[in-house]
């Protein structure tokens, strides 16, 4: 399973991409608004940092519109993905930009059936938001099973990239269920990442080591 970060601040994504966790960023307009600055060069720098795929999403709403950002968002880099909504302005731009050996993620997902369409119209990813469902009294890693049959089904290459995560149990689910990629907040990956048994036993192991050290000063470490 390839772990995406859903941010577009810097710092956290340089951070973690020195660990080797980042297999690829998505992005989206709220996201690049929490950050401030100039959007624009912030998805370039973001383009630059990380060598796998990275989603960049067209605000235009139209076709022509979303044809005409989706070529410039291409230009920060070969690794970019075009996110279009889940409409049907979308679905058709996703159909000609991948004809155009560019490839795109259909965000706003929450149906099966919107996921089965972004599927038929190309889409390299489809996004399904389970924690917006989850949000409404959805089970939203439901949804996810169901994408995965469908596609499984009919051997569709479009990859089931699990967005708007809420906490590691999502991230789990995921995995059991064989989603292809999770995209998560930092401070869900701060949460994969560690754990209170991992630290206790850490400085129990420090501290017998400073004891084993005081009772044989030959020991230099
Ligand atoms: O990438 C977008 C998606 O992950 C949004 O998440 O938390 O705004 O529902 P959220």
């Amino acid at each position: 399973m390839k772990i995406f970060l859903d941010t577009a601040n810097l710092d956290t994504i340089r951070m973690y991409n020195d660990m080797g966790l980042v297999d690829g960023i998505t992005t989206n307009p709220s996201l690049l608004a929490k950050e401030g600055g100039d959007p624009q060069k912030t998805m370039e720098e973001i383009s630059r940092i990380i060598k796998g795929d990275v989603s960049l999403e067209v605000v235009s709403t139209d076709y022509d519109g979303m044809m005409e950002e989706g070529r410039q968002l291409r230009k920060y880099g070969d690794n970019v993905i075009v996110k279009c909504p889940m409409t049907g302005e979308g679905l058709k731009a996703c159909k000609s930009l991948t004809a155009e050996g560019i490839p795109v993620n259909i965000t706003l997902v929450f149906s099966p059936n919107q996921a089965l369409l972004a599927a038929k119209a190309g889409a390299k990813y489809v996004s399904p938001f389970i924690g917006r469902l989850d949000d409404i009294g959805h089970t939203g890693m439901d949804l996810i099973k169901e994408i995965k049959q469908i596609f499984g089904n009919y051997d569709f290459k479009t990859q089931i990239l699990v967005a708007s995560i809420r906490h590691p149990q999502h991230v789990v689910d995921a995995g059991k269920i064989g989603a292809d990629v999770v995209t998560v907040p930092a401070v869900v990956l701060g949460k994969m990442l560690n754990h209170t048994l991992t630290d206790k036993g850490l400085k129990a192991f420090l501290d017998d080591w400073e004891k084993l050290k005081s009772e044989s000063p030959s020991v230099e470490v």
